[in-house]
């Protein structure tokens, strides 16, 4: 399996704290059937980002842990003004293995109304952004952000799940949100967003094993593999199947 979406790089953000926990989460992640990982430091107020420190981490992480998973560089990239602006002056520091592909997060404070404008944008600048676990943002979990999804979904942006919403390590709206998502055909990658090795592993096997369950081994196979190999190769993803209409709301009269 392949994860786009981790923190184990260490003392970079709220992931791993040193680099004996970024080797354990490594070993944790290949014992679990992961074969490449992606660091995907924040990049938001709160952290700064910087490629150059990425990359001489992920050596020193790389002979640490014998080459067993092949350790990738990305950006966990958080949408703001201040952001966008980066992003379009040098976008291979923050995509996906320095190719196309950006994982893109939504604040939780608001979405901006020109939201549509921004992602039309990217694209116009060759970047497929990537709408990271939108199940686990507030404001994206009623039917308004859900329609936003499925909008940006149409425009050409693939979704990312996160596996612990799945299997309900974030609570019961994310795993329903996350249920009804995949069951609109609206993901097209399941990572880990891995923090550590106790509250949030770098587990992705319980959750492939949840997907294959319902939506056969097919489907898993792109969702934890295929799509996540191609945009890791700035190819298109094999997987990008035509959402579904929508689930009808349930109404109960009494
Ligand atoms: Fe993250």
């Amino acid at each position: 399996m392949i994860d786009i979406h981790s923190h184990f790089l260490p003392g970079l953000d709220d992931g791993a704290p040193s680099i004996e926990d970024a080797v354990a989460m490594i070993e944790m992640a290949a014992a679990d059937g992961t074969t490449h990982l992606v660091g995907t430091p924040h990049c938001n107020s709160r952290f700064a980002f910087s490629l150059e420190r990425n990359r001489a981490l992920l050596g020193e992480l790389r002979a640490r842990s014998g080459n067993r998973v092949e350790l990738l560089s990305g950006c966990d990239f958080h949408l703001s003004y201040e952001n966008l602006g980066k992003v379009l002056a040098a976008k291979s520091i923050y995509t996906l293995n320095q190719g196309k592909y950006l994982l893109t997060e939504f604040a939780t404070y608001g979405i901006a109304p020109r939201t549509l404008n921004v992602f039309h944008q990217l694209h116009l600048n060759d970047i497929v952004p990537v709408i990271t676990h939108p199940e686990r943002n507030p404001l994206l979990q009623g039917s308004g952000g859900l329609k936003l999804v499925r909008r940006l979904v149409e425009m050409g942006c693939p979704v990312q799940i996160t596996a612990g919403s799945l299997t309900g390590h974030f609570g019961r709206d994310p795993q329903r949100i996350a249920r009804q998502l995949l069951g609109e055909r609206l993901v097209h990658f399941v990572a880990s967003d891995a923090h550590d090795t106790r509250h949030r592993p770098p587990r992705l096997s319980e959750a492939r094993a949840e997907v294959e369950k319902s939506y056969g081994a097919e489907v898993a196979r792109a969702l934890f593999v295929e799509n996540p190999r191609a945009a890791l190769e700035s190819e298109p993803l094999p997987f990008f199947p035509p959402p579904k209409p929508p689930t009808p709301r349930r109404f109960w009269f009494f």
